[in-house]
């Protein structure tokens, strides 16, 4: 169903793909399908921003299922010196047996998909991370049993975690509120594409620009970091204008009891999210992460 496909963003797959991938990393979680399933299979990995989840989850996946992975740093490798996208992908198509790839432009992913002739997954872009939301949808099912029904609130900035969110609960039937500020709101395309899938499949997508209204009875607080990479001289402005978007005490109180918070990581503490909620008893910010590993071989596993 899913060999050979790329994933560039979460809207190119289906609720069933999404389903098969989970069903997948469930057997690999609980270790029934711990098999060299990849022996002989080669990984490489682009990277033209800082990475600790993504690098490290994908190797280790690629290493455990028995195959291989190659990390390149983008300046590194003659993309750095102006080799064009395409004719890297033309090439890495000729030694290796997929790509991921983390960069800036969402357009270099889709570039480098056109060129190559073998998966590309992307690891993150300014546009999207679909490979967070995958885990992350993996997280909740494993945490609340269900998607229907579930409220999941996102407070901050409408960036690429937000955008993939946003698809990923209306795919799945989760309904999901959105708060951020003003000129920070998630891409509008993706918003309007979300809402699209969220009618069909009986779901809500919402902004709710104030925190305390949108973080009532949620059932997961999900949250990022104000600053993403590449957005380092900004910082003093977006600290200012996020300050009242910050997962603290005062929101978990208007959720629900049973209440998750999530974040993909890394964390800025006393920043997005205070530390007595990350290290507090409704995180699930270290499970979050380590299912990043499971998701990560079953999509291998699949698309290769
Ligand atoms: N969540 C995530 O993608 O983390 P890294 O930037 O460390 O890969
Ligand atoms: N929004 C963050 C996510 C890091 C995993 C960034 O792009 O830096």
């Amino acid at each position: 169903m899913l060999k050979g496909k790329d994933i560039i963003s979460v809207s190119d797959l289906s609720k069933k793909e999404i389903e098969v991938i989970h069903e997948r990393a469930r057997e690999f979680k609980s270790d029934i399908f711990q098999k060299p399933i990849l022996k002989g299979k080669t990984l490489a990995m682009i990277f033209q921003k800082a990475s600790t989840r993504t690098r490290v989850s994908f190797e280790t996946a690629m290493h455990q299922l028995g195959g291989y992975a190659i990390y390149l740093d983008w300046f590194d490798i003659q993309l750095g010196r102006g080799e064009t996208i395409h004719d890297t992908g033309k090439v890495l198509s000729r030694y290796v047996d997929a790509i991921m790839i983390r960069t800036f432009e969402q357009k270099t992913v889709e570039e480098l998909a056109k060129a190559s002739d073998i998966p590309v997954i992307n690891g993150l872009t300014d546009l999207e991370h679909p490979c967070q939301i995958l885990a992350d949808l993996f997280t909740i099912r494993e945490k609340k049993r269900k998607f229907k029904g579930l409220k999941l609130a996102y407070f901050g900035d409408g960036n690429n975690v937000c955008n993939s969110l946003l698809l990923g609960c209306a795919i799945m039937g989760l309904n999901m509120v959105a708060s951020c500020p003003d000129g920070y709101l998630p891409n509008k395309e993706i918003m309007e594409r979300a809402i699209e899938i969220s009618k069909k499949n009986n779901s809500s997508i919402r902004i709710i620009s104030d925190p305390l209204e949108a973080a009532k009875d949620a059932d997961i607080i999900y949250t990022d970091a104000w600053i993403s990479m590449g957005q380092e001289k900004e910082r003093d402005k977006r600290i200012h204008i996020f300050k009242r978007y910050q997962v603290n005490k005062r929101l978990l109180d208007v959720a629900k009891k049973d209440v998750i918070v999530m974040h993909c990581l890394p964390a800025h503490r006393e920043e997005e999210i205070t530390s007595d909620i990350l290290d507090g008893e409704h995180s699930v910010v270290w499970d979050q992460a380590e299912n990043r590993l499971h998701v990560q071989k079953a999509i291998l596993s699949l698309i290769m």
